[in-house]
């Protein structure tokens, strides 16, 4: 595992630029096949419209979904609905290339349980293999609790390490049923971002930096890991 690097920007839209350029730049290392990973929350929807007005090679992009809200995809609260409607509706990308986490199923352990079948699919085999990452980048956010993607404090998702997706419970709001990867696929990646905005940050991002354990400080990615913050997050005058 390599150490992190702290991106610091003077506010919420220069930190959503400095992300996009570095997806852009992420893409761009891979001639090949590339695939995303993509976090949801707030903070990232600056981003993605910005990225949806960048020629990026849509027609080798996949993307994929860190976690979802055991919801509707037409429901407010639905990450992919999020990003479809900042990025993916706005680019030319194969409809096939979308991978969102399925929800319309009897339960969030039947969406997990199909959503890592459909990435053994893309990844060509049941076991990760650390030379072979399964993502170019994952993005990831950052809850006030110190959550990330749906793996919450104290839940026992945080030490899955064989499963690739389970079901989750929130441990915040908006208190509906979750679906997410687990750390082994998070970690899977030839790099991985962090986006953490606002005040409200602050507090979290300092006990996370500082190394306590929190589910955002365990994030341990193969490739490189980078912190998008913005100064009212990073406590910076
Ligand atoms: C989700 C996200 C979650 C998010 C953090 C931060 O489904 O909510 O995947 O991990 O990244 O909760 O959310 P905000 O960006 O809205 O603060």
């Amino acid at each position: 595992m390599e150490t992190a690097e702290l991106k610091i920007f003077p506010d919420k839209d220069a930190l959503a630029r400095g992300a996009a350029d570095f997806v852009e730049a992420r893409v761009a290392a891979n001639p090949g096949r590339v695939a995303l990973c993509l976090t949801g929350g707030s903070t990232p929807e600056g981003m993605y419209k910005l990225l949806a007005k960048r020629s990026l090679p849509w027609q080798r992009i996949h993307i994929f979904f860190g976690d979802e809200r055991f919801v509707p995809i037409g429901d407010p609260l639905s990450n992919a609905r999020m990003a479809c409607r900042a990025l993916t509706d706005h680019v030319p990308i194969p409809s096939a290339h979308l991978h969102p986490i399925p929800t319309a199923t009897s339960g969030p352990e039947e969406s997990a349980a199909l959503y890592e079948a459909e990435l053994k699919r893309f990844y060509g085999a049941e076991t990760l293999d650390p030379a072979r990452p399964l993502f170019d980048l994952v993005l990831n956010g950052m809850g006030d609790d110190g959550h990330t993607a749906s793996l919450f404090p104290g839940a026992e998702s945080l030490n899955e390490r064989i499963k690739w997706a389970v079901a989750a419970e929130p441990g915040m709001e908006p208190r509906v049923r979750r679906v997410t990867l687990t750390f082994p696929v998070l970690e899977s990646c030839r790099a991985a971002m962090f986006m953490v905005s606002g005040l409200g940050k602050k507090e979290t991002l300092q006990r996370v930096l500082a190394g306590e354990d929190l589910p955002a400080a365990r994030l341990t990615p193969q490739g490189p890991l980078t912190w998008f913050v913005d100064k009212a997050a990073a406590g910076a005058q």
